[in-house]
């Protein structure tokens, strides 16, 4: 299960200040677990986890094993939340190289390049693709226009074009749901009452997992066994973080980094990056989330973190154990001086260096928070996913605002639609 350790940030905060946050923590937790706070329509995340449904999962596995024996090429196409959480947990679980356990995932409609669009397509030709497309409103631009060319572009190319479209979407809404009746593409529904961004655990990120080959039953019980530890536990590890960040967020720290020392938890960053930044940043407040990934930032952003502006606090995401990598290898004549190091694992040394950043940050006077799993797998990213969602919904209603909403992100669509026009 996953641990928290806030020991580095106690030289940041006075002596009793979590005694005097202790009842507000409390009210958050319960306004959460009670669903009496705003934005309580969608809670879904965690009634999927509470009846978890073994028809969906089947469903899933069936056509998840489909796409593994037919296709070469699995395009998901979505943004947000429609996308980051496969990514993050298909890069967590997966090799660094070649290929993974099943057919190549590639993402589609997460931004709007051309040459991108171009390049994937050609990379597209000769294979045996499918398509995944994963809107919940089913008007997001970035997506509709990917699909737009790639379902052309099956379509050109392939006789049972439809059955290689897999459409994950609301229940009825929606210009996807035109498109799924008109050619009976196989659907599968996002709740409504699960936003983007909390919904990997549902089909938009458990159809492109399982095709990959990663275990989504495991990845999905390790959630529930975290739901059910933490719903009875007043004082869980994840409302400890809430509680942590929020005091130092009172005390002036208003950018949080999460800083990974195992690149294959990048993904992690980015997927914990967009669900803190849209469920907190609003009505002027909120912590800054930014994920670091280290050592390769520490030379570059570690400049910074060290020594600049002191409003940063530091969350390191680790796991005990790792496959530990290579041993570094004696060298007669040790010209380049590293025989120092000769046996040890290159986990070893990594480990080392996070140790030592923490303890050089907090030098540096940075609050340092430590997150611990045993190891990087299906269950523990499952119970890490459940750790930071039930996290930033007790830390959404501590910081007084709708952790579910996300009202910031249409302002840019309505200049880009006015720019482009749109009647
Ligand atoms: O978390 C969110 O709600 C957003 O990031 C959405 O997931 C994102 O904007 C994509 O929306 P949609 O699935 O409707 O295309």
């Amino acid at each position: 299960m996953i641990r928290f350790d806030a020991s580095g940030t106690q030289p940041f905060l006075s002596g009793d200040a979590m005694d005097r946050a202790h009842a507000s923590v409390l009210a958050a937790r319960r306004t959460l677990v009670d669903g009496s706070g705003s934005g309580n329509a969608f809670l879904g995340w965690r009634d999927v986890l509470r009846s978890p449904d073994p028809d969906l999962m089947d469903r899933l596995r069936s056509d998840a094993e489909e796409i593994r024996e037919r296709a070469d090429i699995l395009v998901c196409i979505g943004i947000g939340g429609s996308y980051l959480g496969a990514r993050a947990v298909l890069d967590a679980l997966g090799p660094y190289f070649g290929p993974g356990r099943g057919p190549e995932i590639l993402f589609a409609g997460h931004h709007m390049s051309g040459a991108y669009v171009r390049d994937l397509l050609d990379r597209l030709e000769g294979r045996s693709v499918y398509l995944n497309v994963i809107s919940k409103s089913g008007t997001t631009l970035e997506p509709a226009l990917a699909f737009r060319f790639l379902r052309k572009w099956v379509e050109d190319r392939f006789e049972d074009a439809e059955r290689r479209i897999l459409v994950t979407t609301d229940p009825e809404h929606g210009a996807l749901n035109v498109l799924q009746r008109e050619k009976g593409y196989r659907k599968y529904v996002i709740p409504p009452s699960v936003g983007g961004r909390f919904s990997v655990l549902t089909p938009v990120g458990l159809l492109p997992l399982a095709a990959a080959g990663v275990d989504v039953t495991a990845l999905f019980d390790g959630a529930v066994d975290a739901f059910h530890a933490w719903e009875s536990e007043a004082d869980n590890p994840a409302v400890r973080y809430a509680a942590t960040r929020h005091l130092l967020y009172e005390a002036g720290y208003t950018t949080e980094i999460l800083a990974v020392f195992e690149p294959r938890l990048a993904g992690i960053g980015g997927w914990w990056q967009q669900l803190f930044g849209e469920s907190e940043g609003k009505d002027g407040k909120g912590i800054f989330p930014s994920t670091l990934q280290y050592s390769t930032d520490l030379h570059s952003l570690g400049q910074y973190v060290q020594d600049g502006r002191r409003t940063l606090m530091e969350t390191f995401l680790v796991a005990d154990e790792d496959d530990g990598g290579l041993t570094v290898p004696a060298w007669p004549g040790d010209e380049d001086g590293l025989n120092y190091l000769a046996g040890r694992t290159l986990s070893e040394i990594n480990r080392k260096a996070f140790e030592g950043t923490a303890r050089a940050h907090l030098d540096g006077l940075v609050p340092v928070m430590r997150l611990g799993m045993d190891r990087i797998s299906e269950r523990e990213i499952g119970q890490l996913l459940y750790f930071f969602q039930f996290s930033v919904a007790v830390s959404g209603y501590l910081l007084g605002v709708n952790p579910f909403d996300q009202p910031g992100v249409e302002a840019y669509k309505k200049e880009m639609f006015r720019l482009l026009g749109r009647p």
